[in-house]
């Protein structure tokens, strides 16, 4: 909306409606973050997804894990998480069935028995409902393993790690010239699979990746977008990362969503490059409008927070890149 005014309006007019309506823009784009949150977060106790019972059974069975991760676990710990699971284990189990997350906190449940019964403790109770409940896991899950803890050994971490990780990350740069050749689906995977390992609220993990194969599909969404001017459509593809709000249960995780998104996208741009492809992020940095277009043409879920797209694609044999030089160290690190 832009104002006329009158030549003679004294300047502070103007500020004042210029500043209000800036003020009005971002209440209304406040409101429609807070509306998605009310809706779809489970901050208001409504538990009523299999999103929502899974991330609170997340927390709950990883509460668990870390505990016993600790080097000195407390025998006995975790009552009221206990009481938790034993509650919602059930209900998610009769209203979803067994999936992975119903038999790793199985698992975790055994694991924190076996280290409490190791120590002296022992319930016969939460026993019996651990084995009660593996003799209903069907077939194909009984060799499901996953859940607790494992040990890994220090020389594994560092030979695991020893990589020029200075030379790797230097040698990233934001790609906007891309050959004509499309990237191989199992490659694109292999790099979702890979950015899978980024650490995530409670190991929450709320990121989703969309991926769009068809010219026609990545031309609608790149029109979305205001940064790809130039090189967008020379892309083999684009991606959309997200974060699904029903991830999130309480007021101090209402920001969540970009924290835990932004990490996987980071993840996502360097397992790219680990795999000698060029990416370039592009921004969603848009208004209630622009986001509310892209799901509707895209079918991306209101409940979805979009962080950004990426374009990726194959690297010519040589191409200019933006210095893009960094600040100083001096400026960043403060030491106190
Ligand atoms: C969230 C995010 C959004 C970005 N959006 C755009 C964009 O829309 N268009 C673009 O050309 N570059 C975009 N970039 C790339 C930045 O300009 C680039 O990362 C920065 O200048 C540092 O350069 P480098 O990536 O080559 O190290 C974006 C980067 C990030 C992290």
């Amino acid at each position: 909306m832009l104002h006329k005014f009158s030549p003679i309006a004294p300047p502070f007019v103007k500020r004042f409606y210029v500043k209000s309506e800036i003020i009005l823009r971002l209440i209304l784009n406040y409101k429609y973050d807070l509306d998605r949150f009310l809706k779809w977060s489970s901050v208001n106790q409504n538990i009523n997804s299999q999103t929502k019972l899974r991330a609170l059974i997340t927390m709950d069975y990883h509460r668990l894990e870390k505990g016993l991760a600790l080097k000195m676990p407390k025998v006995g710990f975790g009552k009221d998480v206990i009481a938790r699971l034993l509650y919602n284990i059930p209900q998610y189990v009769e209203k979803y069935d067994w999936d992975e997350t119903a038999l790793i906190t199985l698992n975790t449940l055994l694991a924190y028995h076996n280290f409490n019964s190791q120590h002296g403790l022992i319930d016969q109770d939460l026993y019996k409902k651990i084995i009660s409940w593996k003799s209903s896991v069907p077939e194909k899950f009984i060799s499901f393993n996953q859940g607790g803890t494992t040990k890994v050994t220090k020389s594994y971490i560092i030979e695991s790690s020893n990589i020029d990780l200075l030379k790797f990350l230097e040698s990233r740069y934001s790609v906007r010239n891309f050959t004509d050749e499309n990237v191989n689906i199992e490659l694109l995977k292999k790099a979702i699979f890979m950015a899978q390992k980024t650490p995530s609220v409670c190991n929450r993990q709320s990121s989703k990746v969309y991926l769009f194969t068809s010219e026609d599909d990545k031309r609608k969404v790149l029109s979305y977008q205001n940064g790809n001017r130039g090189f967008g459509e020379q892309a083999s593809n684009v991606l959309i990362v997200v974060s699904d709000l029903e991830n999130f249960t309480s007021t101090g995780e209402r920001n969540q969503c970009w924290i835990d998104g932004g990490m996987y996208a980071m993840s996502l741009v360097y397992a790219f490059h680990s795999l000698g492809l060029g990416t370039c992020c592009l921004n969603w940095s848009v208004g209630k409008g622009t986001d509310q277009a892209l799901k509707k043409a895209t079918g991306i879920k209101d409940s979805e927070s979009i962080i950004m797209m990426i374009a990726v694609g194959h690297l010519p044999d040589e191409l200019s890149v933006a210095q893009s030089p960094r600040k100083e160290l001096e400026e960043v690190l403060i030491i106190k």
